[in-house]
């Protein structure tokens, strides 16, 4: 039988976060997010699933122009 071929790892969206997963989903109670949560859509933030500002070091090394979602919370 032939394997599937392995995966691409340039052409990831996430190339690191809960691999062992087959799926990443995250819930964040709205309770809990206050004034304002910023939350990553690079997949490359180190407290996935919020934003730790390392979009700015994959949008230089790739020419990419992502950055985070920010919610805020009612004033
Ligand atoms: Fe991913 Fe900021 S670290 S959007």
């Amino acid at each position: 039988t032939l394997l599937p071929p392995p995966p691409n790892r340039s052409a990831l969206c996430n190339p690191a976060i809960q691999k062992d997963s087959p799926k990443v989903a995250n819930v964040v109670d709205i309770e809990d997010i206050g004034e304002k949560a910023v939350f990553c859509r690079c997949w490359r933030s180190k407290k996935f699933p919020y934003c730790d500002g390392s979009h700015n070091a994959h949008n230089e090394k790739t020419g990419d122009n992502v950055g985070p979602l920010i919610v805020k919370g009612k004033q």
